[in-house]
Protein backbone atom coordinates (compact mmCIF):
# COMPACT_ATOMS: atom_id res chain seq x y z
CA UNK A 1 0.00 0.00 0.00
CA UNK A 2 1.27 3.54 -1.02
CA UNK A 3 1.53 6.23 1.65
CA UNK A 4 1.85 9.82 1.66
CA UNK A 5 5.60 9.21 2.67
CA UNK A 6 5.74 7.23 -0.58
CA UNK A 7 5.00 9.77 -2.27
CA UNK A 8 7.73 11.93 -1.07
CA UNK A 9 5.69 14.38 1.48
CA UNK A 10 8.07 15.29 4.23
CA UNK A 11 7.64 13.40 7.62
CA UNK A 12 6.03 16.21 9.75
CA UNK A 13 3.33 16.54 7.31
CA UNK A 14 2.45 12.64 6.77
CA UNK A 15 2.11 13.05 10.03
CA UNK A 16 -0.45 15.78 10.51
CA UNK A 17 -2.53 13.83 7.79
CA UNK A 18 -1.87 10.73 10.16
CA UNK A 19 -3.59 12.39 13.37
CA UNK A 20 -6.53 13.38 10.94
CA UNK A 21 -7.01 9.30 10.41
CA UNK A 22 -5.88 10.41 6.48
CA UNK A 23 -3.25 7.44 6.20
CA UNK A 24 -3.16 6.39 2.43
CA UNK A 25 -3.78 8.78 -0.76
CA UNK A 26 -6.54 8.86 -2.59
CA UNK A 27 -6.09 8.12 -6.59
CA UNK A 28 -5.88 11.78 -7.74
CA UNK A 29 -3.20 12.10 -4.63
CA UNK A 30 -0.96 9.64 -5.71
CA UNK A 31 -1.09 10.44 -9.22
CA UNK A 32 -0.43 14.12 -8.84
CA UNK A 33 1.65 14.93 -5.96
CA UNK A 34 4.64 13.28 -7.32
CA UNK A 35 4.77 15.38 -10.13
CA UNK A 36 3.39 18.36 -8.22
CA UNK A 37 6.41 17.57 -5.68
CA UNK A 38 8.74 17.94 -9.06
CA UNK A 39 7.61 20.98 -9.38
CA UNK A 40 5.58 20.15 -13.17
CA UNK A 41 2.69 22.56 -14.22
CA UNK A 42 -0.58 20.07 -13.35
CA UNK A 43 -4.41 19.96 -15.08
CA UNK A 44 -5.93 17.55 -12.36
CA UNK A 45 -9.01 16.47 -12.66
CA UNK A 46 -10.69 13.69 -9.81
CA UNK A 47 -14.65 13.56 -8.79
CA UNK A 48 -15.86 15.57 -6.24
CA UNK A 49 -14.96 14.94 -2.94
CA UNK A 50 -11.41 12.73 -3.89
CA UNK A 51 -9.26 14.95 -1.97
CA UNK A 52 -7.88 17.64 -4.61
CA UNK A 53 -7.62 20.03 -2.24
CA UNK A 54 -4.59 18.29 -0.73
CA UNK A 55 -3.33 17.17 -4.05
CA UNK A 56 -2.18 20.85 -4.71
CA UNK A 57 -2.09 21.41 -0.99
CA UNK A 58 0.44 19.56 -0.12
CA UNK A 59 3.19 19.75 -2.39
CA UNK A 60 2.84 23.37 -1.94
CA UNK A 61 3.95 23.66 1.31
CA UNK A 62 6.32 21.16 1.03
CA UNK A 63 7.95 23.02 -1.59
CA UNK A 64 8.10 26.38 0.20
CA UNK A 65 9.46 23.98 3.26
CA UNK A 66 13.32 25.33 3.86
CA UNK A 67 13.57 27.22 0.87
CA UNK A 68 13.75 30.50 1.89
CA UNK A 69 11.82 32.97 3.76
CA UNK A 70 8.53 35.03 2.86
CA UNK A 71 8.48 38.97 3.53
CA UNK A 72 5.63 40.89 4.47
CA UNK A 73 3.09 41.45 1.40
CA UNK A 74 5.07 39.00 -0.47
CA UNK A 75 3.52 35.66 -0.74
CA UNK A 76 5.52 32.62 -1.96
CA UNK A 77 2.45 30.87 -3.24
CA UNK A 78 -1.18 31.89 -3.89
CA UNK A 79 -4.49 29.93 -4.33
CA UNK A 80 -7.55 31.18 -6.08
CA UNK A 81 -10.74 30.02 -5.14
CA UNK A 82 -14.15 31.18 -6.66
CA UNK A 83 -15.96 31.80 -3.25
CA UNK A 84 -14.94 32.88 -0.32
CA UNK A 85 -16.72 30.10 1.80
CA UNK A 86 -13.87 28.01 -0.48
CA UNK A 87 -10.90 29.93 0.06
CA UNK A 88 -11.55 30.11 3.83
CA UNK A 89 -12.17 26.44 3.74
CA UNK A 90 -8.80 26.12 2.00
CA UNK A 91 -7.19 27.64 4.12
CA UNK A 92 -8.57 26.12 6.91
CA UNK A 93 -7.72 22.35 5.71
CA UNK A 94 -3.44 23.70 4.81
CA UNK A 95 -3.49 25.40 8.29
CA UNK A 96 -1.94 22.99 9.83
CA UNK A 97 0.34 20.90 7.59
CA UNK A 98 2.05 24.39 6.37
CA UNK A 99 2.35 25.11 10.37
CA UNK A 100 3.95 21.77 10.71
CA UNK A 101 6.30 22.84 8.32
CA UNK A 102 6.68 26.71 9.69
CA UNK A 103 4.88 28.30 7.34
CA UNK A 104 1.65 30.44 7.47
CA UNK A 105 -1.03 30.31 5.65
CA UNK A 106 -3.30 33.67 4.97
CA UNK A 107 -6.99 33.90 3.64
CA UNK A 108 -8.12 37.36 2.05
CA UNK A 109 -11.50 37.14 0.75
CA UNK A 110 -14.14 40.15 0.05
CA UNK A 111 -17.09 41.00 3.03
CA UNK A 112 -14.37 41.45 5.51
CA UNK A 113 -12.93 44.77 6.39
CA UNK A 114 -10.03 45.15 3.61
CA UNK A 115 -7.84 47.14 6.30
CA UNK A 116 -7.84 44.13 8.59
CA UNK A 117 -6.62 41.93 5.60
CA UNK A 118 -3.70 44.61 5.46
CA UNK A 119 -2.51 44.67 8.80
CA UNK A 120 -2.55 40.92 8.64
CA UNK A 121 0.24 40.92 5.37
CA UNK A 122 2.09 43.25 7.37
CA UNK A 123 3.64 39.86 8.49
CA UNK A 124 5.37 37.75 6.70
CA UNK A 125 2.43 35.13 4.77
CA UNK A 126 3.94 31.87 3.00
CA UNK A 127 0.85 30.99 1.15
CA UNK A 128 -1.96 33.29 0.34
CA UNK A 129 -5.22 31.81 -0.55
CA UNK A 130 -7.83 34.57 -1.89
CA UNK A 131 -10.86 34.98 -3.82
CA UNK A 132 -10.02 37.12 -7.01
CA UNK A 133 -11.42 40.21 -6.50
CA UNK A 134 -10.28 40.82 -3.08
CA UNK A 135 -6.45 39.98 -3.90
CA UNK A 136 -6.75 42.41 -7.01
CA UNK A 137 -7.95 45.33 -4.35
CA UNK A 138 -5.08 44.50 -2.03
CA UNK A 139 -2.49 44.47 -5.63
CA UNK A 140 -4.26 48.12 -5.93
CA UNK A 141 -3.62 49.44 -2.92
CA UNK A 142 -0.14 48.02 -3.20
CA UNK A 143 0.00 46.39 -0.14
CA UNK A 144 -0.37 42.97 -2.27
CA UNK A 145 2.50 41.90 -4.37
CA UNK A 146 2.39 38.58 -6.66
CA UNK A 147 6.43 39.21 -7.83
CA UNK A 148 7.75 36.66 -5.31
CA UNK A 149 5.05 33.63 -6.15
CA UNK A 150 6.74 30.50 -6.99
CA UNK A 151 3.46 28.38 -6.80
CA UNK A 152 0.25 29.42 -8.27
CA UNK A 153 -3.00 27.11 -7.43
CA UNK A 154 -6.59 27.73 -9.50
CA UNK A 155 -8.69 25.43 -7.64
CA UNK A 156 -12.39 25.20 -9.54
CA UNK A 157 -10.03 26.26 -12.82
CA UNK A 158 -12.53 25.40 -15.13
CA UNK A 159 -15.00 28.05 -13.41
CA UNK A 160 -12.10 30.11 -12.65
CA UNK A 161 -11.74 30.54 -16.21
CA UNK A 162 -15.01 31.31 -17.47
CA UNK A 163 -15.77 34.85 -18.48
CA UNK A 164 -16.64 36.04 -14.63
CA UNK A 165 -13.75 35.83 -13.37
CA UNK A 166 -10.86 35.04 -16.49
CA UNK A 167 -9.88 38.78 -16.86
CA UNK A 168 -9.51 38.73 -13.08
CA UNK A 169 -7.51 35.52 -12.61
CA UNK A 170 -5.33 36.53 -16.02
CA UNK A 171 -4.64 40.00 -14.48
CA UNK A 172 -3.43 38.41 -10.85
CA UNK A 173 -1.25 35.69 -12.94
CA UNK A 174 0.47 37.90 -15.36
CA UNK A 175 1.40 39.68 -11.96
CA UNK A 176 3.44 36.37 -10.80
CA UNK A 177 6.71 35.44 -12.00
CA UNK A 178 6.26 33.63 -15.55
CA UNK A 179 8.01 30.54 -14.36
CA UNK A 180 5.91 30.32 -11.30
CA UNK A 181 4.68 26.99 -11.29
CA UNK A 182 1.04 26.08 -11.82
CA UNK A 183 -1.35 23.79 -10.73
CA UNK A 184 -5.01 23.12 -12.25
CA UNK A 185 -7.69 21.28 -10.54
CA UNK A 186 -11.28 20.65 -10.88
CA UNK A 187 -14.06 17.97 -11.11
CA UNK A 188 -14.77 19.19 -14.19
CA UNK A 189 -11.86 20.57 -15.43
CA UNK A 190 -12.62 20.80 -19.27
CA UNK A 191 -11.31 22.90 -22.36
CA UNK A 192 -12.48 26.07 -20.65
CA UNK A 193 -8.96 26.31 -19.21
CA UNK A 194 -6.93 26.42 -22.76
CA UNK A 195 -6.93 30.31 -22.47
CA UNK A 196 -5.22 29.88 -19.06
CA UNK A 197 -2.96 26.67 -20.13
CA UNK A 198 -2.27 28.39 -23.17
CA UNK A 199 -1.07 31.88 -21.38
CA UNK A 200 0.66 30.56 -18.47
CA UNK A 201 1.53 26.82 -18.28
CA UNK A 202 4.56 25.06 -19.28
CA UNK A 203 4.35 21.44 -20.58
CA UNK A 204 1.43 20.56 -18.20
CA UNK A 205 1.12 17.30 -17.06
CA UNK A 206 -2.78 16.21 -17.30
CA UNK A 207 -3.75 14.09 -13.96
CA UNK A 208 -6.79 13.09 -14.52
CA UNK A 209 -8.39 9.98 -12.48
CA UNK A 210 -11.80 10.62 -13.84
CA UNK A 211 -14.61 10.85 -16.94
CA UNK A 212 -15.27 14.12 -18.30
CA UNK A 213 -18.24 14.14 -16.54
CA UNK A 214 -16.51 13.03 -13.06
CA UNK A 215 -19.57 10.77 -11.81
CA UNK A 216 -18.80 9.31 -7.78
CA UNK A 217 -19.37 5.98 -7.55
CA UNK A 218 -21.24 5.77 -4.03
CA UNK A 219 -23.79 8.34 -5.54
CA UNK A 220 -27.22 7.65 -5.80
CA UNK A 221 -29.31 9.89 -8.11
CA UNK A 222 -32.68 9.75 -8.71
CA UNK A 223 -35.70 12.33 -10.56
CA UNK A 224 -38.60 12.30 -8.61
CA UNK A 225 -41.25 13.46 -11.16
CA UNK A 226 -43.36 15.41 -8.59
CA UNK A 227 -46.37 17.22 -10.66
CA UNK A 228 -47.28 20.96 -10.64
CA UNK A 229 -45.17 23.90 -8.44
CA UNK A 230 -47.67 22.61 -5.35
CA UNK A 231 -46.78 19.39 -5.17
CA UNK A 232 -43.15 19.99 -5.43
CA UNK A 233 -43.83 22.59 -2.44
CA UNK A 234 -44.97 20.05 -0.42
CA UNK A 235 -42.52 17.14 -0.77
CA UNK A 236 -39.99 20.12 -0.39
CA UNK A 237 -40.98 20.24 2.82
CA UNK A 238 -41.41 16.66 4.19
CA UNK A 239 -38.21 16.06 2.39
CA UNK A 240 -36.77 19.02 4.70
CA UNK A 241 -38.02 17.01 7.81
CA UNK A 242 -36.17 14.41 7.50
CA UNK A 243 -33.45 13.81 9.94
CA UNK A 244 -29.41 14.39 8.74
CA UNK A 245 -27.75 16.74 6.97
CA UNK A 246 -29.40 18.40 3.49
CA UNK A 247 -28.56 20.84 1.05
CA UNK A 248 -30.98 21.88 -1.16
CA UNK A 249 -30.25 24.43 -4.71
CA UNK A 250 -31.94 26.65 -5.79
CA UNK A 251 -31.70 28.91 -8.70
CA UNK A 252 -32.38 32.40 -7.25
CA UNK A 253 -31.05 34.42 -4.22
CA UNK A 254 -34.82 35.35 -4.18
CA UNK A 255 -35.91 31.30 -4.15
CA UNK A 256 -33.28 30.73 -1.25
CA UNK A 257 -34.76 33.24 0.51
CA UNK A 258 -38.22 31.72 -0.08
CA UNK A 259 -37.54 28.73 0.51
CA UNK A 260 -35.76 28.83 3.36
CA UNK A 261 -38.43 30.87 5.69
CA UNK A 262 -41.19 28.12 4.11
CA UNK A 263 -39.26 25.43 5.65
CA UNK A 264 -38.55 27.61 8.75
CA UNK A 265 -42.36 27.98 9.38
CA UNK A 266 -43.29 24.42 9.16
CA UNK A 267 -40.53 23.72 11.66
CA UNK A 268 -37.56 22.91 10.01
CA UNK A 269 -34.06 24.60 10.88
CA UNK A 270 -33.24 25.81 7.85
CA UNK A 271 -31.00 28.47 6.65
CA UNK A 272 -30.47 30.14 3.30
CA UNK A 273 -26.95 30.63 1.80
CA UNK A 274 -25.82 33.57 -1.30
CA UNK A 275 -24.47 35.96 -2.16
CA UNK A 276 -26.41 38.88 -1.24
CA UNK A 277 -26.30 38.18 2.50
CA UNK A 278 -23.74 39.64 4.88
CA UNK A 279 -20.18 37.80 5.84
CA UNK A 280 -21.11 37.17 8.94
CA UNK A 281 -24.34 35.80 8.52
CA UNK A 282 -22.96 33.76 5.50
CA UNK A 283 -19.97 32.54 7.77
CA UNK A 284 -22.60 31.73 10.35
CA UNK A 285 -24.91 29.44 8.38
CA UNK A 286 -22.12 27.63 6.89
CA UNK A 287 -20.55 27.08 10.70
CA UNK A 288 -24.09 25.83 11.80
CA UNK A 289 -24.62 23.77 9.26
CA UNK A 290 -21.54 21.85 9.73
CA UNK A 291 -22.27 21.66 13.28
CA UNK A 292 -25.49 20.29 13.36
CA UNK A 293 -27.76 22.88 14.35
CA UNK A 294 -28.73 23.60 10.71
CA UNK A 295 -30.16 20.85 9.09
CA UNK A 296 -31.09 22.57 5.50
CA UNK A 297 -28.82 24.77 3.86
CA UNK A 298 -30.32 26.21 0.87
CA UNK A 299 -28.38 27.59 -1.51
CA UNK A 300 -27.55 29.13 -5.02
CA UNK A 301 -24.66 27.98 -6.42
CA UNK A 302 -22.31 29.42 -4.56
CA UNK A 303 -22.47 26.21 -2.20
CA UNK A 304 -22.08 24.52 -5.62
CA UNK A 305 -18.49 23.70 -5.75
CA UNK A 306 -15.59 22.74 -3.22
CA UNK A 307 -17.58 22.83 -0.18
CA UNK A 308 -16.96 20.42 1.90
CA UNK A 309 -19.17 19.33 4.51
CA UNK A 310 -19.19 15.88 6.46
CA UNK A 311 -22.18 14.18 6.92
CA UNK A 312 -24.50 15.52 4.06
CA UNK A 313 -26.67 12.83 3.01
CA UNK A 314 -29.00 13.88 0.45
CA UNK A 315 -28.63 16.81 -2.05
CA UNK A 316 -31.94 18.21 -3.55
CA UNK A 317 -31.83 20.16 -6.70
CA UNK A 318 -35.32 21.84 -5.81
CA UNK A 319 -34.68 23.76 -8.56
CA UNK A 320 -32.85 22.39 -11.65
CA UNK A 321 -29.18 23.49 -12.37
CA UNK A 322 -28.69 25.80 -15.77
CA UNK A 323 -26.27 23.15 -16.99
CA UNK A 324 -24.21 19.70 -16.16
CA UNK A 325 -21.15 20.36 -14.70
CA UNK A 326 -23.11 22.56 -12.31
CA UNK A 327 -25.39 19.13 -11.72
CA UNK A 328 -22.50 17.49 -11.17
CA UNK A 329 -20.93 20.05 -8.60
CA UNK A 330 -23.90 20.57 -6.60
CA UNK A 331 -24.24 16.84 -6.54
CA UNK A 332 -20.80 16.25 -5.17
CA UNK A 333 -21.64 18.04 -2.00
CA UNK A 334 -22.84 14.65 -0.65
CA UNK A 335 -20.83 11.24 -0.97
CA UNK A 336 -17.55 12.54 -0.02
CA UNK A 337 -14.49 11.03 0.68
CA UNK A 338 -16.00 7.48 -0.17
CA UNK A 339 -18.95 7.97 1.90
CA UNK A 340 -22.39 7.31 0.11
CA UNK A 341 -25.11 9.94 -0.60
CA UNK A 342 -28.35 10.30 -2.08
CA UNK A 343 -29.35 13.10 -4.91
CA UNK A 344 -32.37 13.92 -5.91
CA UNK A 345 -33.42 16.12 -8.63
CA UNK A 346 -37.53 17.47 -7.64
CA UNK A 347 -38.56 17.68 -11.73
CA UNK A 348 -42.00 19.49 -12.52
CA UNK A 349 -43.74 18.63 -15.47
CA UNK A 350 -42.53 21.06 -17.96
CA UNK A 351 -39.10 20.37 -17.36
CA UNK A 352 -39.37 17.19 -17.93
CA UNK A 353 -37.52 17.77 -21.33
CA UNK A 354 -34.92 19.93 -19.69
CA UNK A 355 -33.93 18.12 -17.10
CA UNK A 356 -33.43 14.37 -19.14
CA UNK A 357 -31.08 16.67 -21.43
CA UNK A 358 -29.49 17.70 -18.30
CA UNK A 359 -28.93 14.19 -16.81
CA UNK A 360 -27.45 12.85 -20.32
CA UNK A 361 -24.88 15.34 -20.33
CA UNK A 362 -24.19 14.74 -16.82
CA UNK A 363 -23.51 11.11 -17.85
CA UNK A 364 -25.29 9.84 -14.59
CA UNK A 365 -27.58 7.01 -14.21
CA UNK A 366 -31.13 8.40 -12.32
CA UNK A 367 -33.50 6.54 -11.33
CA UNK A 368 -36.96 7.88 -11.96
CA UNK A 369 -39.47 7.59 -9.11
CA UNK A 370 -43.47 9.09 -10.14
CA UNK A 371 -45.16 10.58 -7.27
CA UNK A 372 -46.71 13.48 -8.91
CA UNK A 373 -49.90 11.78 -6.97
CA UNK A 374 -50.15 12.01 -3.35
CA UNK A 375 -52.98 9.50 -3.75
CA UNK A 376 -50.78 7.05 -4.46
CA UNK A 377 -49.42 4.97 -1.52
CA UNK A 378 -45.93 5.13 -3.56
CA UNK A 379 -45.98 8.38 -2.91
CA UNK A 380 -44.67 8.57 0.81
CA UNK A 381 -43.32 5.15 0.69
CA UNK A 382 -41.18 6.14 -2.30
CA UNK A 383 -40.23 9.60 -0.59
CA UNK A 384 -39.25 7.87 2.25
CA UNK A 385 -37.23 4.94 1.88
CA UNK A 386 -35.27 7.66 -0.50
CA UNK A 387 -34.91 10.44 1.49
CA UNK A 388 -36.23 9.77 4.97
CA UNK A 389 -39.20 11.94 4.24
CA UNK A 390 -41.13 12.59 6.96
CA UNK A 391 -44.29 14.90 8.13
CA UNK A 392 -42.74 18.63 9.33
CA UNK A 393 -43.67 19.37 12.80
CA UNK A 394 -45.45 22.28 11.74
CA UNK A 395 -43.88 24.42 14.98
CA UNK A 396 -42.26 27.32 13.38
CA UNK A 397 -38.45 28.01 13.70
CA UNK A 398 -37.67 31.48 13.88
CA UNK A 399 -34.41 32.92 12.14
CA UNK A 400 -31.38 33.14 14.44
CA UNK A 401 -31.95 36.20 16.85
CA UNK A 402 -35.26 36.94 15.44
CA UNK A 403 -36.55 34.68 18.46
CA UNK A 404 -36.09 36.69 21.34
CA UNK A 405 -37.16 39.96 19.65
CA UNK A 406 -40.51 38.04 18.89
CA UNK A 407 -41.14 36.03 22.25
CA UNK A 408 -43.31 37.90 24.08
CA UNK A 409 -41.40 38.97 27.93
CA UNK A 410 -41.75 35.97 30.10
CA UNK A 411 -44.44 36.46 32.53
CA UNK A 412 -42.23 36.91 35.54
CA UNK A 413 -43.16 38.42 38.73
CA UNK A 414 -41.70 41.70 38.13
CA UNK A 415 -43.78 42.03 34.73
CA UNK A 416 -46.66 40.59 36.48
CA UNK A 417 -46.80 42.97 38.48
CA UNK A 418 -46.02 46.29 35.85
CA UNK A 419 -48.81 44.70 33.68
CA UNK A 420 -51.16 44.86 37.14
CA UNK A 421 -50.24 48.30 37.36
CA UNK A 422 -50.62 49.09 34.07
CA UNK A 423 -54.02 47.77 33.97
CA UNK A 424 -55.03 49.56 37.04
CA UNK A 425 -53.52 52.94 36.45
CA UNK A 426 -55.02 52.71 32.86
CA UNK A 427 -58.59 52.43 34.37
CA UNK A 428 -58.03 54.87 36.55
CA UNK A 429 -56.32 57.76 33.60
CA UNK A 430 -55.40 57.68 30.04
CA UNK A 431 -51.89 60.00 31.13
CA UNK A 432 -50.87 57.14 33.84
CA UNK A 433 -51.73 54.85 30.75
CA UNK A 434 -49.22 56.60 28.90
CA UNK A 435 -46.36 56.88 31.64
CA UNK A 436 -46.91 52.79 31.86
CA UNK A 437 -46.74 52.23 28.47
CA UNK A 438 -43.31 53.96 28.21
CA UNK A 439 -42.04 51.56 31.22
CA UNK A 440 -42.93 48.77 29.59
CA UNK A 441 -40.91 50.09 26.53
CA UNK A 442 -37.56 50.10 28.50
CA UNK A 443 -35.41 47.48 27.04
CA UNK A 444 -35.79 44.36 29.86
CA UNK A 445 -33.12 42.53 31.39
CA UNK A 446 -33.10 40.13 28.48
CA UNK A 447 -32.86 42.72 25.85
CA UNK A 448 -29.96 44.12 27.49
CA UNK A 449 -28.06 41.43 27.69
CA UNK A 450 -28.89 40.37 24.06
CA UNK A 451 -27.78 43.87 22.75
CA UNK A 452 -24.00 43.47 24.71
CA UNK A 453 -23.71 40.12 23.28
CA UNK A 454 -24.45 41.56 19.75
N1 LIG B 1 -6.32 10.38 1.45
C1 LIG B 1 -7.42 10.68 2.10
N2 LIG B 1 -8.01 9.79 2.92
C2 LIG B 1 -9.16 10.11 3.59
N3 LIG B 1 -9.78 11.29 3.51
C3 LIG B 1 -9.23 12.23 2.71
C4 LIG B 1 -8.02 11.99 1.97
N4 LIG B 1 -7.72 13.09 1.27
C5 LIG B 1 -8.68 13.99 1.54
N5 LIG B 1 -9.59 13.49 2.39
C6 LIG B 1 -10.81 14.15 2.86
O1 LIG B 1 -11.75 14.07 1.80
C7 LIG B 1 -12.64 15.17 1.85
C8 LIG B 1 -12.80 15.76 0.45
O2 LIG B 1 -11.59 16.35 0.04
P1 LIG B 1 -11.55 17.66 -0.87
O3 LIG B 1 -12.42 18.72 -0.30
O4 LIG B 1 -10.13 17.98 -1.10
O5 LIG B 1 -12.23 17.10 -2.20
P2 LIG B 1 -12.21 17.73 -3.66
O6 LIG B 1 -11.65 16.69 -4.56
O7 LIG B 1 -11.53 19.04 -3.64
O8 LIG B 1 -13.75 17.86 -3.96
P3 LIG B 1 -14.56 19.01 -4.77
O9 LIG B 1 -14.41 18.68 -6.23
O10 LIG B 1 -15.95 18.87 -4.32
O11 LIG B 1 -13.93 20.31 -4.44
C9 LIG B 1 -12.05 16.15 2.85
O12 LIG B 1 -12.82 16.13 4.02
C10 LIG B 1 -10.66 15.64 3.09
O13 LIG B 1 -10.21 15.91 4.39
MG1 LIG C 1 -12.14 20.92 -3.92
Amino acid sequence: MTTFADLGLPRSIVSVLSKQGITSPFPIQEAAIPDALAGKDILGRGPTGSGKTFTFGLPIIARLAGSGASKPARPRALILAPTRELAIQIQERLDEPANSMGLRVLAVVGGVNINHHIRQLARPVDILVATPGRAQDLVNQKKLSLSEVRLTALDEADQMADMGFLPQVKKLLDLTPRDAQRLLFSATLDGDVNKLVDRFMHNPVTHSTAPVQAAVDTMKHYLFYVGEREDRNKVVIRIGARDGKTIMFMRTKHGVDRQAKKLRRAGISAMGLHGDKGQNTRSTTLQGFADGSVSVLVATDIAARGIDVHDVSLVVHVDPPAEHKAYLHRAGRTARAGESGTVVTLVMNEQRDEVAKLIGKAGVDAQTVDISTDASPAYNRALAQITGAQAATGIPVPEPGAQPAKKPAAPNKQTRQTQANKRSSSSRNGQKRGRGASTSNKPSRSTNSRRRSQ
